[in-house]
């Protein structure tokens, strides 16, 4: 944990002094400086990094985004003449008009939920439509209330199957929403029905540290509320659906959990296989053993522009899309919503109607 503070914090302190030698480069423009200004300046970018050496609030990602514009329009300052237009450049104005677009993209792409269709190709069935969603993450960005109108249009979708791919609650989510959420979600229709994963923040095991008020619940509590509305669990199981599908869920990756070896040998590799599994992980490993789809999401397609593709470059996995790896196929969605922030930059936000023909 330590650890992860001082990662945290590195980059915050880092930033401050950027941002000591840009006030103060600003300052000199209207005031000779003195010890008084650079005290004033020091503790001034000192309380705008302290509050962002937590990188999970709306804050920090404005920070860092401030500072980056602030390096960017410094930076190509040094090749304007001296004059009003490099004051501007080097005032921090345009930073502060960059940033509140920026936010203001970024709430309206998190609030504005579109479908995507993703292709892929099979032997063993013609024509299945699957409909998958993921990271809904409680009401921290829809209502329930705007749950039940997102129902009503997914149901337009007429899906054979329904995926739903994990963090559909989170520590934030309180446990009558939970349940309300559950029920709407029941309501999906399909021919073969809902099947559900979890994430790792579904049964709140990163505990009620942003909300101690929140109610809470287990990952049992939502297998009771899923199966009350006639939604499959499956955690580390799988199930035979119709007449030549099969769906395998795992349990996320953050918990210790089944090897795709495992869980894969024990199903008909005639039929269709569908792995549901949170994290786009093991896709290799699903290949090799037999799957023939892979539904995830987790990602959310990189919901902070550009932490997605770092996140996929160090975890050695996939950001968003479809990956095909022989004829195995594995679709990442960038989720319905998002966690943490109500700011989506980096992706959409989406429900996935997967074709496989
Ligand atoms: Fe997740």
């Amino acid at each position: 944990m330590s650890l992860f503070i001082f990662i945290e914090a590195l980059p915050a302190v880092g930033t401050s002094i950027y941002l000591m030698f840009f006030f103060s480069r600003l300052i000199k423009y209207f005031h000779r400086m003195n010890v008084l200004l650079y005290i004033i300046i020091i503790l001034i970018c000192l309380a705008l990094c302290i509050p962002a050496i937590n990188f999970f609030n709306a804050y920090s990602f404005m920070y860092y985004y401030f500072v980056a514009f602030c390096a960017l329009f410094g930076l190509i300052s040094h090749f304007l003449k001296d004059g009003k237009v490099k004051l501007l450049f080097q005032s921090g104005l345009l930073s502060f008009v960059c940033l509140a677009l920026v936010v203001a993209y970024g709430w309206m792409n998190m609030h504005h939920v579109v479908r995507t269709d993703f292709y892929v190709s099979s032997k063993k069935v013609s024509d299945l439509k699957i409909l998958a969603i993921s990271d809904l993450h409680g009401d921290e960005v829809i209502t329930s209330k705007q749950l039940e109108k997102y129902v009503q249009k997914m149901n337009k979708v007429k899906p054979d199957l329904i995926a739903l791919a994990g963090d559909i609650f989170d520590e934030r989510t309180r446990k009558s929403v939970m349940i309300a959420q559950a029920k709407t979600l029941g309501k999906l229709k399909s021919k073969y029905g809902t099947y559900y994963v979890y994430g790792n923040h579904d049964d709140q095991k990163y505990g009620n540290t942003m909300n101690s008020n929140t109610e809470r619940f287990s990952g049992s509590d939502i297998k009771e509320e899923m199966e009350k509305n006639a939604i499959r669990v499956l955690d580390d199981q799988s199930v035979n659906v119709g007449k030549n599908i099969v769906v395998v869920g795992r349990r996320d990756a953050s918990y210790s959990r089944a090897s795709s070896q495992n869980l894969l040998k024990k199903v008909d590799h005639n039929k269709y296989i569908i792995v549901l599994d949170h994290q786009p992980l093991d896709m290799s490993e699903n290949a090799k053993n037999g799957a023939d789809l892979q539904v995830s999401g987790h990602t959310h397609g990189g919901q902070i522009w550009p932490i997605g593709y770092v996140q996929a470059i160090a975890t050695k996995t996939m950001r968003y899309g479809v990956k095909h790896i022989g004829d195995f196929s594995c679709v990442t969605t960038s989720g319905i919503a998002g966690w943490g922030y109500p700011f989506k930059i980096g992706a959409k936000a989406e429900y996935a109607v997967i074709h496989v023909k």
